[in-house]
Order: structure tokens, then sequence, then C-alpha cells
């Protein structure tokens, strides 16, 4: 080629933003589109519209080398590109585990539409197994007469928080459907992540959807696995902790993704297995449809399991009594709190009567937005401040950080139930704090399961 392909993104959310900006950063003119005239407005202002630590940076570098522009009109952001990403929104959907596909529907169309010269859309979002292929049914019919339109799926792995960083410098590229020309096109794309070693995998478009899928079905499996052997070693007297990184050490295991604690919550992995699951019901895969069932019941028990152990450590109820919770976020180093377990535990205290207090270090203000209802307030101190009892369920540092002697002159109790199992127990201890952990504690008595010496 003589000249470098030209990028548009379509939905500039956490991914599409992302990549809008990685993409200029590798060196790419892009166009990045999305209907949301005010969240549009921020980025041209250089004003990134969510936390997310380094797209400042890398935003604010594009503007400036003209690089990197944004539209709310999508037709002009197709024309002024050769390859078109679509990385718009699957949310579940309100009746079902489905995943809602009207976005990225939507927006192949729309590129297909507006299309003034041979283009590739790349299907960035994730979906469920099928989808890319009808995707492509669509861009054909849709691509005006004469041009010619290629669809590939290329999923993403990013994780929020992680953002830049993942997408700059990704484990694999993952490329379904390509024919050699788009391969070579993609392979062109991401020449500088492959060259420091990123693996470059080609294969199907439905393996490319599953490699996804999968890839966060696996994750959330990892995390329940943890928390099924929490609920043993609890009821042991073992630490889970100290298990994690025993049985981590097996590469064949790892120790990543292994923290036992609240469980999985955020934009993805909840809404993932539970598409991954309804999908697998419709292919008649009910071996997929068990497993992933239990995995989420597992997580969801996690929610259940630390409102049980508050209501427990405030003597049977929580009715009038005083909540302090440390964390909002779905997990730390963002400000996302949807499916954000912290904020679940919290708004059913607070149906159950307890005076919440909620501090977050960067998700207050998404918080207030989703729950109105629960008091949001300014520092660790303040949500302990005359709390019956203090839970953590976000592992900011800022909580690890914290002074447990200067915690302990405002509480009303010396209780804290440690659900990410991330303060330094020893030290909190010291300052005469009752801490309560998941899978970390004092052995109980441990009933036996049959008698030790049988008697004849
Ligand atoms: C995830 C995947 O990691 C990413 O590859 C995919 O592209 C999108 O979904 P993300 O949602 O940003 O990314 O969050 P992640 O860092 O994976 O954490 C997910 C949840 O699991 C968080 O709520 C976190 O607190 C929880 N978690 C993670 C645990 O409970 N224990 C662990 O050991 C790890």
């Amino acid at each position: 080629r003589a000249t470098a392909p030209r990028i548009s993104v379509i939905g500039s959310g956490y991914l599409g933003a992302t990549h809008a900006a990685a993409m200029a950063e590798l060196g790419f003119e892009v166009v990045a589109a999305d209907p949301d005239a005010a969240k549009i407005a921020a980025f041209q202002a250089g004003v990134v519209p969510f936390y997310e630590p380094g797209l400042d940076e890398l935003l604010a570098r594009h503007l400036d080398s003209g690089r990197l522009r944004f539209t709310t009109d999508t037709a002009d952001a197709v024309a002024a590109a050769d390859i078109h990403f679509v990385c718009v929104g699957t949310p579940q959907r309100a009746t079902s585990h489905a995943a809602n596909l009207d976005y990225v529907e939507a927006a192949v169309a729309e590129v297909a539409r507006s299309l003034t010269h041979d283009g590739v859309i790349v299907g960035k979002s994730t979906v469920p197994v099928g989808t890319a292929e009808r995707m492509r049914e669509l861009a054909t019919a849709l691509a005006p007469a004469g041009i010619d339109v290629e669809l590939v799926w290329n999923p993403e792995f990013l994780r929020e928080g992680k953002a830049v960083g993942d997408t700059l410098h990704p484990d694999r590229v993952v490329v379904g459907g390509a024919s050699a020309r788009a391969e070579a096109l993609l392979r062109e794309l991401y020449a500088g992540p492959i060259s420091e070693g990123a693996a470059f995998v080609a294969c199907d478009l439905p393996t490319a959807e599953l490699v996804k899928v999968s890839a966060n079905a696996f994750l959330a499996t990892k995390i329940s696995f943890i928390n099924a052997i929490a609920e043993i070693c609890t009821a042991a007297g073992a630490d889970v902790r100290t298990l994690a990184d025993a049985i981590g050490y097996d590469p064949r295991i790892g120790r990543a993704f292994l923290d036992a604690g609240l469980g999985f919550g955020g934009g993805c992995l909840p809404k993932d297995i539970r598409a991954l699951m309804h999908r697998s019901g419709e292919l008649g895969a009910l071996q997929a449809v068990g497993l992933l069932q239990q995995v989420d019941e597992i997580n969801m028990g996690q929610r259940q399991k630390v409102i049980d152990m508050t209501l427990q450590a405030a003597g049977g109820s929580v009715l009038n009594r005083r909540i302090g919770v440390l964390g909002a976020a779905f997990k730390p180093l963002t400000d996302d709190v949807r499916d954000s377990p912290a904020l679940n535990v919290a708004a059913a205290l607070h149906l159950r009567g307890a005076q919440v207090g909620v501090f977050d270090p960067a998700a207050g203000e998404t918080g207030r937005r989703m729950f109105p209802t629960l008091s949001f307030v300014d520092g660790v101190a303040a949500a302990a401040q005359a709390s019956d009892v203090l839970l953590v369920l976000t592992e900011w540092d800022d909580f690890s950080d914290a002074d447990p002697a200067e915690l302990a002159q405002v509480v009303h109790h010396r209780t804290v139930i440690d659900a990410r199992n991330c303060l330094d127990r020893g030290a909190w201890e010291a300052a005469g704090w009752t801490v309560i952990g998941l899978g970390v504690g004092d052995a109980p008595h441990l009933p036996s399961s049959a008698p030790v010496f049988a008697v004849a």
C-alpha cells in the first residue's frame, strides 16, 4: 500500500475511545464517532468523560498531533476511513440473559450504508456466536452497489482501569473470518504490538466470537472456583489467600484471578457469562449452561453472604444501624458502577433500614447517579464515622492504606468486614478491630465428617 489505512471507530465508550486513541498512538489517522453529542464535545475538548488512567494523556497527544478527531456524524467518519471498527455496547437485555444486539446491528448497517469506497468492517463488540455471520450478510446487503465490503471479527480483551496498556500491548490479536487481503491489513494495523510479541491468531468468525466469551467465562470460573474454596476455608479455619498463592505457583493454574471475596461485577463478566449461557442453551450445549449457571450463582451468592455477615455482625438486624461502606466501583481504578457488587450490598443494607454511608475515591459521582437514595460521603473517615459495622467492598489502595488506629477513634463499633481480603489483618487487630474476612478467619469448631476412630 502506498498510504497507511485510515480508521473510523464507531462507538466512543471505554472500548471505542481507548481503541481510537491507541490506533492514533500507533501512527494511524482516526475518526471516532458516537451519537452522544455531550460525550463527543467532551472528547473534542480533551476531556475523557469517564475515569480511565492514562487515556487523557493519549487523547491530548493525538488531538494535538491531528491524528485523532471526534464526530457525531457516522457517515462523515466512514467517508474518511478505510477500516471501520464497531465498538458499541452489547448490554444484557432487560427481560432475559440474552445480549442486546440492537446497537451492533444499527452500527454495522449505518457503516455499510455510508460507505463511499471499498472498506473493511471490523467488529470488536462482544457478541453471541453466530452474530458476525449475520452482520456480514447485513453489510453485504446494505453496501452501495459497486462497493466492496468485507466484515471480520477482532475481539477486544481490555480491562477497565488498564485499558490503555491492554490496548497498546495486547497478549494476542484475534482476527476471525478475514480474507488474505483483510488479514494483511489487520497485521499492518497491529504491527507494533505483534513486533512486541503479541500472538496473532487468524481463525473463522465463530471461533473469534467464542474466544472472547470463553476467555471471560474462564476468568469468571476462576473467581467462582476460589470463592467456593473460600467457603470450605471458612468452615475449616484455613486461609484462602495462602492457599491461592500456593496453588498459583503451579503454572497450569496461575495466581491471577484467584482473589476470593465479594466476586465479580462490572459491565462485562456478569453479562457475558449470562449471554454465553443463553446462547449455549439455544445451541443445545447444555454442559456449558450448567457450568455457567453455577459460576453465576456462586458469584451472586457472595453478595448475599456479605449482606448476611453484616446482619450478623450488627446483632441480627441493621435497622437504624450505621453501616460504613468503603467502595462503590465494581473494582479499583475505575468509576464504573455497572453491576457493582459493592453497591448491590450497600443498597440491600439500605433497604433493610440501615443508615449507609458510602465512600469511593472515583465512583462517588456515578454511584450517586445510579443510587440516589444512598448517602455518598467524602473520605474514608466520613464513611466510618459512628459506624456499627465497617465494610470494605472494593479493594482501593486508599482503604488498605488507611490507618486502622485513626479509624478506630471515629467508629461506634470496631468491626470491619473485609470483603476483598485486602486489609493488613494484624495491623487492624492490633488497633482493636474485629476483622471478618471471606475464607480467612479463626478456626471454628470443625464438625468431623465421620468418627476418626471407629469403635467396633
Ligand atoms: C474483564 C476482562 O478481564 C477483560 O479481559 C474483558 O475484556 C472485559 O471484562 P473488566 O470487566 O475490566 O475486564 O474487569 P476485571 O479486571 O476482569 O475484573 C472483573 C471483576 O472480577 C471485578 O469485579 C473484580 O473485582 C473481580 N475479581 C477479579 C475478583 O473478584 N477476583 C479476582 O481474583 C479478580
